[in-house]
């Protein structure tokens, strides 16, 4: 494991972490995935996306951690709950679920000062083939990403993983929306593509916390947003995904923090019986 004892930072200013904070990172990631564990019961016809984000405040006061994104450039909730054509940043509301919607759930919280983010996909009842196509070729996409992460390779590597994984299935990559860098503050550098060129951009060293986090669309890629100016749709209403870990560079790869605790990060996981 990492052996820096100070807290420095890379010429591009990306900051590099010490042992003790992947620490704080662990243990702020697991408490992100558990609260997206326990909403796998819930997602269900009927149940309004207030509903479910008034659900997750009690879980996060329960946790005895803070929500970061309430307060967050004046953003007032504790998820954001994107549906079908939603691709992130959706407000809860009055909303009710029906049979056949795709949602994701996106949840930061901040224990001892550290940042967990993740989101992940839910479906209510049976989803269409293609929905689900979907979902997995994203959550797929996510993964090659993931194991691009090693120091000595590139954020170009990553991106352009993810970007051929899509394109492979005829899908598209959302660009204008990126993961981050995260630790102690919410959003801070890198930014991280999810397309781009093998070999181009920052190399990842031991130390680099960020998200890795991709929308994929079903049809085009353009995206607008409605009045509250947070909702971003797609021009033409296709259906998108969008799956989230935070993670962090080890020695000889990566670590991700924010794991299902009860393999519950995809959705053809979730209904099954919990193994304990
Ligand atoms: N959790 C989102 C992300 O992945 C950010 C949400 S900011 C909010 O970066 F203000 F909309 F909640
Ligand atoms: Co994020
Ligand atoms: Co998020």
């Amino acid at each position: 494991m990492k052996l820096l004892k100070r807290r420095s930072k890379t010429q591009d200013g990306i900051v590099l972490h010490t042992a003790s904070d992947f620490e704080g990172m662990r243990k702020a990631g697991h408490v992100a995935a558990q609260i997206l564990d326990d909403l796998c019961e819930r997602v269900v016809p009927g149940v309004t996306t207030a509903a479910l984000d008034r659900f997750v405040v009690s879980r996060i006061r329960a946790h005895k951690v803070k929500s970061a994104t309430i307060g967050y450039r004046g953003y007032r909730h504790a998820t954001c709950i994107s549906v079908n054509y939603v691709a992130c940043h959706g407000i809860p509301g009055s909303y009710r679920l029906v049979p056949g919607d795709i949602v994701n759930i996106d949840v930061t919280i901040i224990r001892d000062g550290w940042h967990g983010d993740s989101s992940r996909m839910y479906v209510v009842g049976k989803p269409k083939e293609a929905d689900l196509r979907l979902i997995q070729v994203t959550h797929d996409a996510l993964f090659r990403g993931l194991e691009q992460i090693r120091p000595g390779r590139t954020f170009g590597d990553l991106g352009s993983a993810v970007e051929a994984h899509v394109k492979k299935h005829h899908m598209a990559v959302v660009k204008i929306f990126s993961g981050h860098g995260l630790g102690r503050k919410f959003h801070q550098k890198p930014n991280v593509v999810h397309f781009g060129q093998p070999n181009e951009g920052p190399v990842f060293v031991e130390g680099m916390f960020f998200t890795v986090e991709p929308i994929v669309s079903l049809g085009d890629t353009e995206i607008i947003f409605r009045a509250d100016r947070w909702t971003a749709v797609t021009k033409d209403r296709s259906r998108t995904a969008q799956f989230e870990h935070t993670v962090g560079v080890t020695r000889d790869g990566m670590e991700i923090f924010t794991l299902s605790p009860t393999d519950r990060f995809h959705p053809t996981n979730y209904q099954l019986p919990v193994q304990v």
